[in-house]
């Protein structure tokens, strides 16, 4: 018998990676939101419930990002089926963790699955993106197509979409330091420079070649000198209260390196070793403890897999 319910997981994830504004992100193992779709007689979407943010999130089913992808892939294949929706968040909105990807990525994921469409994985990509355009008003992929595809994605090109797997050590961890301020994508994008320095150019490109080129071959070093962005972190880490001391604490815990997750202000820094990423834990808590910031903190491996089925 087919089932009239689905309940899905997709993972939050660190989009930009250092110097990779735009074009490069990888997936968490957690946190991640979930999001159940149930079959319902009435025609149409509608949002039933959402839970685990204090913010109030859009019912209205064109301003919710999940919705908006879903009806976009409803649209696109003709489905006309009754769908109620509710969205469990398991990380804060605006938060840098790729929050609206990871909705759009499960109900989509979801609705595949729960109607049998059979759609790849490649096919599902040009909805949930459509859904993280409702939230930050612009098309980036470097949240949705690590939590889509699971593991470490270069955005290659976006027109035509391009989107290339980056092998990456086994043993990489990723500590998350939340500072709970909400910091609005749209915002922190419209504060970029529309112009840049050739020189600052070069610097980045060398250094985002350099963490391809590190991840690829395990180099830690490599990486660790890489993870630096020159173009962007200096203008969005005046939004992030205590970033310098933050980062200068996890880069003495071992970090190979640590910048901002997304647009902020969640900050992610990298290490080799499961001890080394609970020590920068615990030299971060204490920067954020005296500037009383109100932290949350996630230590994960990459997610190779991407969203889950749960129930
Ligand atoms: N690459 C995007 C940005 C991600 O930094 O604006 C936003 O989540």
């Amino acid at each position: 018998m087919s089932k009239n319910s689905i309940k899905v997981f997709a993972p939050a994830t660190v989009s930009n990676v250092g110097p990779g504004f735009d074009i490069l992100g990888f997936a968490l193992q957690t946190p991640g939101d979930e999001v159940i779709l149930k079959l319902t007689n009435s025609k149409g979407i509608k949002i039933n419930k959402i839970t685990g943010v204090k913010k109030k999130l859009p019912f209205n089913i064109y301003k919710n990002t999940a919705t908006v992808a879903l009806s976009s892939l409803m649209k696109k294949y003709g489905i006309k089926e009754g769908i109620e929706v509710t969205i469990n968040k398991k990380m804060g909105v605006s938060s840098g963790l790729g929050s609206s990807a990871a909705s759009s990525v499960a109900s989509v994921y979801g609705l595949n699955h729960l109607l049998n469409l059979k759609l790849k994985k490649k096919q599902l990509l040009p909805h949930a993106l459509e859904g993280e355009r409702i939230s930050s008003g612009s098309i980036h992929a470097d949240n949705v197509a690590p939590s889509l595809f699971g593991g470490f994605l270069l955005i290659r090109s976006y027109n035509p979409i391009d989107i290339i797997r980056i092998k990456s050590p086994d043993n990489l961890y990723c500590t998350i330091i939340y500072p709970q301020i909400e910091i609005k994508t749209n915002y922190a994008r419209k504060i970029l420079p529309k112009k840049v320095e050739l020189s600052k150019v070069v610097q980045q490109t060398g250094n985002l070649a350099g963490l391809i080129y590190g991840l690829s071959s395990s180099n830690y070093d490599l990486i660790s000198k890489s993870l630096t962005d020159v173009l962007i972190e200096p203008v969005r880490s005046k939004l992030i209260l205590g970033f310098q001391e933050i980062q200068k604490s996890v880069i003495s815990a071992g970090a190979l390196g640590c910048s901002i997750s997304g647009s902020g202000p969640s900050m992610f820094a990298l290490s080799n070793s499961l001890s080394i990423a609970i020590n920068i834990k615990k030299a971060a808590k204490i920067v954020t403890d005296k500037l009383k910031l109100n932290t949350t903190f996630y230590i994960s491996k990459i997610n190779k897999r991407g969203p889950k089925i749960l129930d």
